[in-house]
């Protein structure tokens, strides 16, 4: 298939990209750099043999993009491009409904002017909210998203299903096909170590924060406090691998062949690990030492949240295969080979 990945140079995106081109499809990147740097085009191509063409283009810019699809007929978009920072979110959400939504709409828009409609969507476990209860299967009602980068993601998940739902109320022949995807906590890196995640300024996320304390960017990490009723008292998340969590985009593609009509997968391990255990994880993982201090609680986070991850097994045959310890020497392989990034 040829697929048109939007965001593709970003952290997430230039993984997928590796495992298209691995599966034999034909991967076209747009993105704008707003969250990445053209080099990881060269190191894409290092990877894959392959040069991978890339329009350096806004999603919010619609003649850029009507170029786009006129000088290529896609089958599919992987839909990547996106703000995602929680905080900035809360700080600029003019900015994250533009992007976002906006961007999403003039997207759709070209798309479904150029009959491409089938699109796999980058959503999030944010969308649940505060579970209610542990595993999250897709069945668990979403819950408030406490942010505007949340809302974005719910509302992109409602608007897209309304598209489909159209279709089949005026018995549209070419309907869309949609899956959405709702990942879990991605981390880890290629294990070339060509290309990671590559925060602009202070992480805000844990690994790349861990990384560079590792590195001697960063001093300590402040664990966000210990007092939620769990184990040890620090929160528990479900941390993917970012290879694990591209296989899942290319799986994704054979429910977009079976017209899958609006199909939602979460791409987890189904296992949750606190924040004590994942420093203690990435010490023993790669002989270092991560000096860390608790701190009081961040402002929106939740105790618990990890998957059940058995309807993407089931209906894609896709599961997470790297353990925390792959993560973590993967994760550490990326930083130390790159200090500064790209
Ligand atoms: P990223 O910032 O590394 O990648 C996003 C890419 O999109 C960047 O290369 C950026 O330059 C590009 N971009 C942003 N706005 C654009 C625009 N208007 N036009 C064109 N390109 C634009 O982020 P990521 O971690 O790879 O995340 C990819 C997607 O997955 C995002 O939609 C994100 O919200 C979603 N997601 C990420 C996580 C996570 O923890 N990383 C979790 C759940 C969902
Ligand atoms: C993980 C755990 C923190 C940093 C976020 C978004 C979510 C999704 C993934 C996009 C938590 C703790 C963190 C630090 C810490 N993104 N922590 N010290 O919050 O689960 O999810 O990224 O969709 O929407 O909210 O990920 O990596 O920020 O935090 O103690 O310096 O690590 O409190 O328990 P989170 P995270």
């Amino acid at each position: 298939m040829k697929i048109l990945v939007t965001g593709g140079a970003g952290y997430i995106g230039s993984h997928t990209v590796i495992e298209l081109v691995k599966a034999g499809h034909e991967a076209v990147i747009l993105d704008n750099f707003s969250n990445s740097r053209p080099e990881v085009l060269k190191r894409l191509e290092k990877i894959t043999g392959t040069a991978i063409r890339c329009y350096e283009a806004d999603i919010r810019d619609r003649e850029a993009l009507e170029k786009v699809f006129s000088a290529n007929s896609f089958d599919c978009c992987i839909h990547f491009a996106g703000l995602k920072a929680v905080g900035e979110s809360v700080i600029k959400p003019w900015e994250y409904y533009d992007n976002n939504i906006g961007g999403t709409l003039v997207l759709l828009d070209v798309m479904r002017k150029h009959s491409c409609k089938n699109i796999i969507f980058s959503s999030s476990a944010t969308v649940y909210g505060n579970p209610t209860t542990v595993p999250i299967s897709e069945e668990c009602p979403k819950g408030k998203c406490t942010n505007p980068y949340g809302q974005t993601k719910s509302m992109l998940e409602e608007i897209l299903t309304d598209l489909h739902t159209a279709d089949i109320k005026t018995n549209n022949p070419n309907c869309w096909n949609i899956v959405l995807l709702r990942y879990f906590n991605p981390i880890g890196a290629h294990k070339s170590g060509l290309i990671g995640e590559d925060p602009k300024g202070i992480p805000n996320n844990l690994m790349p924060y861990i990384t560079q304390v590792a590195v001697g960017k960063l001093a300590c990490l402040t664990v966000f406090g210990d007092d939620y009723d769990t184990p040890d008292g620090t929160g528990i998340r479900d941390y993917i691998h970012v290879v694990d969590l591209a296989k899942g985009h290319v799986k994704a593609l054979s429910a977009i062949e079976k017209k899958c009509g609006v199909a939602v997968y979460n791409l987890g391990t189904g296992t949750g690990y606190s924040v004590l255990d994942i420093v203690h994880a990435f010490e023993k993982a790669n002989s270092v030492t991560i000096p860390y201090k608790i701190g009081p609680r961040r402002p929106g986070d939740i105790a618990v949240c990890y998957s059940n991850p058995e309807k993407a097994a089931r209906e894609l045959g896709w599961v997470a295969e790297n353990t925390i310890v792959d993560m973590c020497r993967d994760s550490w392989n990326w930083q130390k080979n790159n200090p500064d990034g790209f």
